[in-house]
């Protein structure tokens, strides 16, 4: 028979590992950088907690030799970058996007040669290669800033998020060639369930990230999912933590990846934050664990690697969208 670990052991085989981490981030003098949807203990070790123009715009800053990335792969390679003198390293490799994953390099050259001339925005979700081949990058932090700040008469294509996309067209009032492409986690959070979450909480307000189903145009106009009203916000995750630091609301619902609780109610003890979803767990996210982090200052591996000529074309395009402020 196998029996049940043991909790107060297990408790302290953590406190040992965290312990062991946290000496090896010293002796490498690394930079932890954690994305909202980490697990709890990886987001309470970091040094940076925070979205995908957060992390950014910490890897752009810091003077550390060696940055780890605990995130997805591309978080990893927009960290390279902008850093390419430094080393980067993530504690696994396969901790891939979906949406990052929908659109390749040869489908983005095709599609421009199909509109010559028109600007490329593409999502910070993206391959690196992706980003060589686009005029600027944004973030669900600053991507509506991104496409006011375009010349009017200039054709967009925006990739990969229909979502997203079909959001700034509706708040912009901008047309774009728009690509088809979606995260798994965020299409599967179905308007009828924030509906029916609202129910049961009518004093909250709905904080809805862009690249849910039902924030986009389609959605509010043909489905169930509620109209934006004076309660509901579309935000980036930090957008999110923002709004409910400022608001007077005592409750909120989350429509987003359910790792961003941690730190809502960590911040917010005295709040109230409700998963519109339970089930919105992003798999790759959560395939950087504590033993995988220790193992990566540990080896200085695995590191993240972006051939120059990617990478400097890339960089005008992540530079760009630094650039614009959210
Ligand atoms: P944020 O930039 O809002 O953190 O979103 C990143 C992401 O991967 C959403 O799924
Ligand atoms: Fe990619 Fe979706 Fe996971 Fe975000 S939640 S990293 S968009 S698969």
């Amino acid at each position: 028979m196998v029996s049940a670990p043991n909790p107060v052991v297990a408790g302290e085989a953590t406190e040992a590992l965290i312990a062991e981490i946290r000496r090896l981030r010293d002796e490498r003098h690394a930079v932890i950088l954690a994305h909202n949807y980490q697990i709890g203990p990886i987001q309470d070790l970091a040094d940076f907690v925070g979205d995908s123009l957060g992390l950014a715009r910490a890897a752009a800053r810091t003077d550390a030799p060696v940055i780890v990335m605990c995130g997805v792969y591309f978080m990893a390679e927009t960290a390279k970058i902008l850093n390419p003198e430094r080393t980067v390293l993530i504690p696994d490799t396969r901790a891939g996007c979906s949406l990052a994953d929908s659109i390749t390099v040869e489908q983005l050259r095709a599609w421009k040669k199909e509109h010559p001339g028109a600007v490329v925005v593409s999502y910070v979700n993206t391959t690196a290669e992706v980003k060589a081949e686009s005029d600027i990058c944004v973030t669900s932090g600053n991507a509506e800033a991104v496409i006011r700040s375009i010349p009017e008469d200039r054709e967009i294509l925006f990739l990969p998020d229909v979502f997203l996309g079909s959001y700034l067209e509706r708040v912009t009032g901008r047309r774009m060639h728009i690509w088809m492409g979606e995260c798994h986690v965020h299409a599967g959070i179905r308007p009828e369930r924030i509906e029916a979450i609202r129910a049961r909480y009518p004093d909250s307000d709905l904080l809805v990230h862009p690249e849910c189903g039902c924030a986009s145009r389609y959605l509010w106009e043909q489905s169930a999912c509620s109209r934006p009203d004076a309660h509901t916000h579309v935000l980036s995750t930090e957008g999110m933590l923002r709004h409910a630091r400022q608001s007077n609301r005592g409750t909120f619902i989350i429509a987003t990846e359910t790792g961003l609780l941690h730190r809502l109610r960590k911040e917010m003890p005295e709040k109230q934050f409700v998963a519109a979803d339970e089930g919105a767990v992003c798999q790759f996210m959560k395939m950087i664990t504590l033993p995988k982090l220790r193992d990566c200052l540990r080896d200085m591996a695995p590191e993240v690697i972006v051939p120059p000529e990617i990478l400097e074309r890339a960089r005008t395009a992540v530079d760009r969208m630094l650039a614009v402020a959210p």
